[in-house]
């Protein structure tokens, strides 16, 4: 099956009730596991990848495993970039044959924002390709840009960007934010539904993202540690208002730490565990299962995309 576009995933998302998850990529194991367990579930996907990871992987290899990914599994998959920093990065990556972009203007002021995410859509729109941008911020560092706290997304404003850029999904903050530490030890995590909810009833049928969205499993921290890991103080969303937002507006939901904390757990256990290993194969498969199992796992319990192709 061709890469496809994120749209049909989406409005299937948006009226049952499920999201399509966006898994970040940077290595074939990665890549792998993910085909896998989607593969398993019948679980559309998007992979991502990061100007990190292209820089990483080259967009060659990435692109080609990418390809050889779609040539072994028989599912819809779209190959996205993730928080695309400025025109030239989507520009290269739509002509590289990417089916959906994201143009990540948070940081900017809200006029500028508009200006820089029209240009992208305007010659997205041109190939065919799918624009992901975003309005409010999340705390954390993303990319390029640290920011401490997090700028909610203003209902008034979200509608006045979707309808001013012509952007087919837009990222907006209610409470994720990126990496391993999105929540104080002892803060109960929450995101705020009402403002979802409102922006969902202003935006109907739109899809909207939700970035940061690592519920970092403190068995996968313990994990780690036990072998020698220093992970402390880190918490994610729980899964559970993942779900709910998943049932709500929110169709695309972004997973990466999560994938990083399951692959190192494995790397860690399987050297601890057979200290004269040194064929890359014996922690590296360790790993890739790892990845499966964690997405496997998203899929059933954050996501409800099972049986969805
Ligand atoms: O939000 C960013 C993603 O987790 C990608 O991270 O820039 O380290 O590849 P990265
Ligand atoms: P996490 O760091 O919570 O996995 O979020 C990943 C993300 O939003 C990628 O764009
Ligand atoms: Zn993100």
């Amino acid at each position: 099956m061709p890469l496809t576009s994120p749209k049909e995933m989406f409005e299937r998302a948006y009226k049952e009730g499920f999201a399509v998850g966006a898994f970040n990529v940077n290595n074939m194991e990665i890549i792998q596991g993910i085909m896998e367990a989607c593969d398993e579930e019948k679980s559309p996907l998007i992979l991502q990848v990061s100007a990190g990871a292209k820089k990483y992987a080259g967009l060659v290899y990435i692109r080609k495993l990418v390809e050889a990914a779609v040539e072994d599994k028989d599912l819809p998959v779209v190959l996205h970039l993730d928080h695309g920093a400025d025109f030239a990065i989507c520009q290269e990556v739509i002509d590289g044959g990417f089916s959906s972009v994201m143009f990540d203007g948070s940081h900017l002021p809200f006029e500028e924002n508009i200006a820089e995410t029209k240009k992208v859509v305007q010659y997205a729109h041109d190939k065919g390709v799918w624009v992901e941008a975003e309005l409010g911020r999340l705390a954390g560092m993303e990319e390029h840009v640290y920011s401490e706290k997090s700028i909610y997304t203003d209902p008034d404003e979200a509608v006045e960007f979707v309808e001013r850029t012509g952007c087919d999904s837009l990222a907006i903050a209610i409470g994720t934010s990126h990496g391993a530490y999105k929540f104080k030890m002892d803060a109960k995590p929450t995101l705020d539904f009402e403002r979802l909810a409102v922006i969902g009833s202003r935006l109907p049928g739109y899809p909207i993202v939700l970035h940061g969205a690592s519920s970092v499993p403190q068995e996968f921290i313990q994990e780690c540690n036990a072998c020698g890991g220093k992970v402390e103080g880190a918490k994610g969303v729980p899964e559970d208002l993942l779900r709910k937002a998943a049932s709500m507006a929110v169709c695309k939901i972004n997973i990466d730490t999560d994938i990083r904390l399951a692959m190192t757990a494995a790397i860690r256990k399987s050297l601890t565990e057979n200290p004269t290993v040194f064929d890359p194969r014996k922690y590296l498969g360790p790993a890739r299962e790892a990845v499966k199992n964690m997405v496997q796992h998203k899929i059933k319990n954050v996501l409800g995309s099972s049986n969805k192709i």
